[in-house]
Order: structure tokens, then C-alpha cells, then sequence
């Protein structure tokens, strides 16, 4: 018979397991060729699920520190266990944030807001698909790294590693550099603020709170609503306790400012623009929560005092002004005794959204292929601003005031998603895995399984990547909606926990409300189009070359010979340009 003492820890044990919700339909991603098969009617629509399963396996693969042991993606392998030590804090879970190895606070805030969000508004889509329990491992994984960041009250890690962490090394996840210069951490305090960081954080914390205590943000003016079914109250209550101090810190710590004022070393990979919208977001999700007047009123006074709404621009893991009413009309459903006016707040972002519709956002474009383009925001990270414009529009779609309204939103988001899976000029669907003309080459040491780990062979060691990097959204086509598959194209390769989180509300928001049409890709059977920067086919660009080159030597050494000196200078400032993919991270 058992001791006593060991039935106890057993008991322990169960208990902690069933904190996290059981895995009763287990899922890995399908092979690409699996993307050409049509789903048939019923529902849940299976590609709408993979789409949706393949994007939480991306969160997997995106992993630091100790996997468990019933961990998916067979390729990966413990890492960065000395993450923190410098602080004395364990930091060696969370993510990786993007191709290569730093973590940083700031994006992976607005990732977990965004992950939330779409488990509170589309909780049924992740339901009815059988990826809730891993939407619950998904969330934990950023959340207990957060929950350890801010550990030291008053304080918040925001970044591990520097710009030479990410320049120097492009090799797997054993032989990570991990000395004390190559993954120092930085962090924020009461006395060094760092009001955004602290306030997104703030956010992404009572937002998962309102998960995991069976909370919804309501999609609909009236109705029920299924919440995503991974309840777990304790759990709940760490966050949101965790969400009141920081927020705390990041309302009253003076003086109130970006957080590169208090640590310059976060500004080459992701400086601020601006603390207000997390203030707001913060604020907003506070209320929703809890229910306590003291957010809702600071949420409102800080939205009317920075000139919000905003009626442009793109949202994104800087930028929440566009989300800032929706959240607010998403909080005054959810806690009508906070007495906020829905009314004020669904007219406000309907401002945002009748833009998109009516394509006359200032400041916005669109490619000739259909792609919605924010000048500045799009040019290194293409598809971001368009997926994340609709979310607004998926998650906002139903408390629209009139149907004419909810419809034209959908269709604009649609379009959008249809760009992003396939239906543009260069036939790429920009999700890798998904489909056989997904990119073979985002920018991603994890998936590259390079033989050198050097930067300098990224696009020759291998030719093509080891591991399918299932679930990952590259950055997208240049402003001619062509695409060069290459790992040191950052600008168009490129992944990021923020490229992919968009779609995350995207894909529940179709199985959420029933969706029995396939995705674009299914009836794709076109080649992908080799498009390289000049738009033309590859057969076009090799006769134009052929004749251009003739010519251009013929110039290049009546100019070579006259200026010798000048030219060798720009080639030296080529080179050092090409180094730039492993040292940007702006999404
Ligand atoms: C994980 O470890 C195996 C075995 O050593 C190795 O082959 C593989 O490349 C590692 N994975 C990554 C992502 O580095």
C-alpha cells in the first residue's frame, strides 16, 4: 500500500496537471500538400483549423528553456538556462521573439493582449476546433515568464541580449552564446520607469486573468457567448494581482515616459513611439476585469486628453491607437455599471474602420495586388498592419450599428486574409507549412538548422531550412507585391511572435462563427511567382539583365576608371548593409 505521504504528492501532482486543461484531440501540423484538399461543409472547417492549430505550434516551436515532456516539436531542445541570473531571477522560459534569440518585453506584451483577446471575443472558435488546451500551454508560457520579469516589485526585465546577440550567431539551440555579456538582462523600476512596457504589461495580465476566470469580452451588442474553457481561478487571481502593481508603477512612477529613456539598450531593436496607448489599453483591460471604477475613469480621461481616436495609422506592437475604442466599446459591454458610453466609443472606432473600408486612410496606400499599405509601418513588415487592421475589423464586426457596417468590415478583412493566404500576384501563401507554396525560407535560426551557425552563410547553409517553421507569418512582399524567399531579405522573410498573433484572432473569429468556406489557398494550384524587388518573372528579369548588364559594365568602367577611390567606399557600406537582417527587429 502506498504511504500516506505519497498519496499526498500524488495528489499534488494531479492537481497541478489539471490546472492546465487536458489534451483531448492532440494535434500537429499536417503536411503542405494537405493544404490543396478541400474541407468539405461541416463544421468545425478543417483548414480553418489548422490555420488556427498550425499558429499556436508556432508559439511551440518559439520556446526557450525547459520543454516538458510530452512537447510536440521533436527538433527542439532545452535551452538558455542561465537566462536572468545576472538579476537573479529565473528567465530561462518564454520566447524567443523572433528569427533570433533575444526576448524582449514590450512585443511579446502586446502578443499575450492579443492572444487573449482573441480567446475572450472568439473563445467558441478554439473551443469547437480542440485548441483551447493548447491556447491554455500557449498562454502560460508567456504569462509565467512575465510573471517572473516582474517578480522584484516594482520592477519589470524588459529585454534579454543586445544587438550582438542577435548579430553574431545564426547556428540551432544547443550552442546559444549564454555568457554574461551575450544575454545580460535590462530592466524598468519605479525609480527608472518605463510607463508603456509596465502598462502593456499590466494588460496582458488582467486580459489573461479575464480568461482564466471564465470571462468573455463580448462580440455581439446582446447575446451569449461562450468563454474559451480553461478556467482556472487561481491562476486568475496571480495575474490580475500581478496586473494591479504594475499598473500601479505605471500610473503613479514619475516621470511617466518611454521606456528607452530608462534603458537605452532596448531602442536598436524596439524603441517607443509613445506611452498613452498603453496607458489606455492597460487601463481599458483593467476595467474590463475587474470592474473597478479607478481604471475605467483613468482609461477614459487618458483616451480624451491624448487626442484619441485615432482615424489612421497602424496597430501594432507600438502602436495601439487604432484598438483603443474597440477595447473600450469591447469594456463598457462587458462591465455596463462602469457606466462607460458604448455609444461614444463604437462611433469612434467605426471612424478607424470606415476608412479602411472606404480606402481613404490618410497616410495608407494599397498595392496593386490589394494589399492595405501604411506608409512607413508596411515597408519592412508588409502584412502586419493589414492583419492587425483586421482583427479590428473581425473583432469589432458584430457591435457595428448597422448590418451594412458589420459587412463591409468583414469583407475588408477578408480580402486582406485572402492577400495573406495566397491571393496576390507573387500566388505565396505567406503562412509557412500551410500550404506548398508557403515560403521554404523565413528568416528563423531555430528552423534554418545551420551547419557554422554564422551570419554570414544565412542563405547558403542550407540552401533550404532543416525544420518547417509550421505557423510562421513572414513579414511579407516589398510595396510591388513581390516576394523573394531568402533568409537575409529580413525585411520580407522574417518572423516574429507578432507577425503571427493577428492571425490568431483572424482564424478563431472564421471557426468562431461557423465559417464552411475554405481559405483561399485550398484552390490555389498556380506556381508560386518568382518575383525578385523589379515585379517581373524570373525569365523576363534574366533577358532585361543580360541586356542591361552589356551596358552597365561598359559605364561602370569608364566611371571606375575616373573615380577608383569613391567606389570601393560605397562597396564597404554594401557589405556592412547586409549584415542589417540580423541586427533589426522592427515589426
Ligand atoms: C536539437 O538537438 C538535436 C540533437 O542534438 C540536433 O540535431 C538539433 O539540431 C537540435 N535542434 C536545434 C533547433 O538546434
Amino acid at each position: 500500500m502506498p504511504s500516506l505521504s505519497t498519496l499526498v504528492s500524488l495528489a499534488a501532482v494531479l492537481v497541478s496537471v489539471n490546472a492546465q486543461s487536458a489534451i483531448t484531440t492532440p494535434y500537429t501540423p499536417p503536411d503542405p500538400s494537405q493544404g490543396l484538399k478541400a474541407s468539405g461543409k461541416s463544421t468545425p472547417n478543417r483548414q480553418w483549423s489548422n490555420i488556427l492549430g498550425n499558429s499556436l505550434y508556432f508559439y511551440d516551436i518559439q520556446r526557450s528553456g525547459k520543454l516538458p515532456a510530452d512537447f510536440r516539436v521533436s527538433w527542439r531542445n532545452d535551452s538558455v538556462p542561465n537566462d536572468g541570473k545576472d538579476v537573479g531571477i529565473d528567465l530561462s522560459g518564454g520566447y524567443f521573439d523572433a528569427g533570433n534569440y533575444i526576448k524582449a518585453t514590450l512585443p511579446l506584451c502586446w502578443v499575450m493582449t492579443q492572444m487573449a483577446w482573441s480567446g475572450l471575443t472568439f473563445g467558441n472558435g478554439y473551443n469547437s476546433a480542440a485548441q483551447t488546451p493548447y491556447l491554455d500551454r500557449a498562454l502560460r508560457q508567456g504569462m509565467d515568464w512575465l510573471l517572473q520579469a516582474s517578480s522584484v516589485d516594482g520592477e519589470l526585465v524588459v529585454i534579454i541580449g543586445t544587438e550582438k546577440t542577435d548579430n553574431v550567431y545564426f547556428g540551432g539551440d544547443q550552442n546559444i552564446p549564454a555568457g554574461p555579456s551575450d544575454r545580460p538582462a535590462f530592466k524598468v523600476t519605479r525609480n527608472n520607469p518605463g510607463t508603456d512596457v509596465t502598462a502593456s504589461c499590466a494588460g496582458a495580465m488582467a486580459a489573461a486573468s479575464m480568461l482564466y476566470s471564465g470571462q468573455i469580452l463580448p462580440a455581439a451588442t446582446s447575446g451569449n457567448q461562450e468563454p474559451a474553457d480553461l478556467q482556472d481561478d487561481a491562476y486568475a487571481a496571480s495575474l490580475l494581482s500581478r496586473a494591479k502593481m504594475l499598473f500601479d508603477v505605471a500610473q503613479n512612477a514619475q516621470p511617466q515616459q518611454v521606456y528607452q529613456k530608462a534603458v537605452p539598450q532596448v531602442a536598436w531593436a524596439y524603441a517607443s513611439t509613445d506611452y498613452t496607448d498603453e496607458l489606455v489599453l492597460g487601463a481599458a483591460l483593467l476595467a474590463a476585469a475587474t470592474g473597478q471604477s479607478n481604471y475605467s475613469s483613468y482609461a477614459q480621461d487618458t483616451y480624451n486628453s491624448n487626442g484619441y481616436p485615432l482615424t489612421s495609422g497602424a496597430l501594432n506592437w507600438d502602436g495601439h491607437g487604432p484598438a483603443l475604442p474597440v477595447i473600450m466599446t469591447q469594456a463598457a459591454l462587458a462591465k455596463p455599471q462602469l457606466g462607460l458610453n458604448a455609444n461614444k466609443y463604437r462611433a469612434d472606432a467605426e471612424k478607424y474602420l470606415d476608412n479602411l473600408v472606404s480606402k481613404k486612410m490618410q497616410g495608407a496606400t494599397y498595392t496593386r495586388g490589394g494589399l492595405f499599405y501604411v506608409k512607413g509601418d508596411s515597408d519592412d513588415s508588409s502584412l502586419n498592419p493589414a492583419l492587425n487592421a483586421a482583427t479590428l475589423a473581425v473583432l469589432y464586426s458584430r457591435l457595428a450599428t448597422t448590418s451594412q457596417k458589420t459587412q463591409g468590415y468583414l469583407s475588408w478583412a477578408s480580402s486582406q486574409v485572402d492577400y495573406t493566404l495566397g491571393n496576390n500576384p507573387a500566388n505565396v501563401v505567406y503562412q509557412v507549412g500551410l500550404h506548398p507554396n508557403s515560403p521554404k525560407n523565413p528568416q528563423s535560426a531555430l528552423a534554418t538548422g545551420s551547419f557554422t551557425g554564422q551570419t554570414s552563410n544565412i542563405d547558403t547553409d542550407p540552401p533550404t531550412e532543416r525544420w518547417v517553421l509550421y505557423g510562421g507569418i513572414v513579414d511579407g512582399p516589398a510595396k510591388d507585391d513581390s516576394f523573394s524567399d531568402r533568409r537575409s531579405d529580413w525585411q520580407e522573410t522574417e518572423v516574429a511572435l507578432d507577425t503571427v498573433s493577428p492571425m490568431l484572432v483572424l482564424a478563431a473569429h472564421r471557426l468562431a462563427i461557423g465559417e464552411t468556406t475554405d481559405p483561399y489557398y485550398v484552390t490555389l494550384t498556380a506556381d508560386v511567382n518568382i518575383v525578385d524587388d523589379g515585379g517581373l518573372s524570373t525569365g523576363a528579369q534574366v533577358g532585361i539583365a543580360i541586356g542591361v548588364v552589356v551596358g552597365v559594365l561598359l559605364l561602370l568602367a569608364i566611371f571606375g576608371f575616373l573615380f577608383r577611390g569613391k567606389i570601393r567606399e560605397r562597396r564597404i557600406r554594401r557589405r556592412q548593409a547586409k549584415h542589417i537582417p540580423l541586427e533589426s527587429h522592427q515589426c
